[in-house]
């Protein structure tokens, strides 16, 4: 199995400046592509925040973090990419999108090159087919804040070779995370769980008439859950659960998969949770 010395992230938004911290941290080099100069140096900047609070409470040294950073460098060019042992895409979750950067991807690596996508529900396999070699083709789930969350979920396609698997697999263990195997099955593991329990959370709210304040304290001492479902979902963003849910609900059909008008409504006022300093709760600015 070759070993990956450098990995090309497609888009740095929360997702792939996540991911492509974890990578620098991890001694690999990065070649992250934006679609424009800026977009890159916010993704770039991103990590730099990052980096300097883990030096701030003492987890590296700023010679460490220095280090990670020069491992970084930014292309808006995806031929640039063309080196990279493995690509992980972190675009819009937008299936279009993603099957065009596939093809397009597909023409660029080397044959050796593992091709991954990080989508939350959309179709490994729907993506893989806009390749010539889907084969090579993965899913890497990461879980939102990467550096924090240790978790990958490694998704094979019916297509999937076991080489290209198995490489993604010990690339993720190589990161420090902790992967699992999936099929390429809708919301995969986590979401398929979480996302109609997080909704019957919800539903709680309305059908008991309970607070939110409740509906957590309820979960936290009474089921031992490390976090309330309110504040679990501000923490996800409204929007990413929607999305989620809207995907399960298509998929498999099961009435509580759909979102609950609550977080519908929560949407449409722009209360997406902490990103947007109102959800269930209230937020200080992201800092
Ligand atoms: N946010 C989450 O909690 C979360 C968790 C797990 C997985 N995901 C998945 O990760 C992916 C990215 O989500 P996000 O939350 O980081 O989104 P985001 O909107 O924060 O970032 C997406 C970035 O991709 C860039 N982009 C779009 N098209 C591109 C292209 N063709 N080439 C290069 N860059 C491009 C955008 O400019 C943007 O910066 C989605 O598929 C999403 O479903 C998100």
């Amino acid at each position: 199995m070759a070993e990956i010395s450098r990995v090309g992230i497609v888009g740095l938004g929360t997702m792939g400046a996540g991911i492509a911290q974890v990578c620098v941290q991890a001694g690999i080099e990065v070649v992250g592509r934006e679609v424009d100069p800026e977009l890159g140096e916010r993704g770039r900047q991103t990590i730099d925040h990052y980096l300097a609070r883990g030096v701030e409470k003492g987890r590296l040294g700023e010679d460490e973090k220095d280090a990670a950073l020069g491992r970084l460098s930014l292309v808006t060019d995806l031929g640039e990419l063309a080196s990279c042992g493995l690509v992980i895409e972190a675009a819009f979750e937008d299936l279009d999108v993603k099957r065009a950067l596939f093809a397009e991807l597909d023409g660029i690596v080397e044959p050796s090159a593992i091709l991954a996508t990080n989508t939350s529900a959309l179709s490994v396999t729907q993506i893989a087919e806009a390749t010539r070699t889907p084969e090579r083709v993965v899913g890497m789930h990461f879980f939102n804040p990467a550096p924090v969350l240790p978790l990958v979920e490694v998704i094979r396609t019916t297509y999937t070779s076991d080489e290209a698997f198995e490489t993604a697999y010990a690339f993720a263990r190589r990161l420090g995370k902790e992967p699992v195997a999936c099929n390429d099955t809708p919301g995969f593991i986590v979401n398929r769980i979480l996302i109609p329990l997080l909704n019957d959370c919800v539903r709680v709210l309305d059908e008991a008439r309970v607070s939110p304040e409740d509906v957590d304290r309820a979960m936290r001492f009474g089921a031992n859950w490390p976090i309330g479902p309110c504040a679990l979902i501000d923490l996800i963003g409204v929007d990413v659960h929607v999305h989620v849910s809207e995907a399960l609900h298509a998929a498999l059909g099961e009435e509580r998969m759909a979102p609950p008008q609550r977080l519908l409504e929560m949407q449409q006022a722009g209360q997406l949770g902490r990103k947007s300093g109102h959800g269930f709760y209230d937020y200080e600015p992201l800092s």
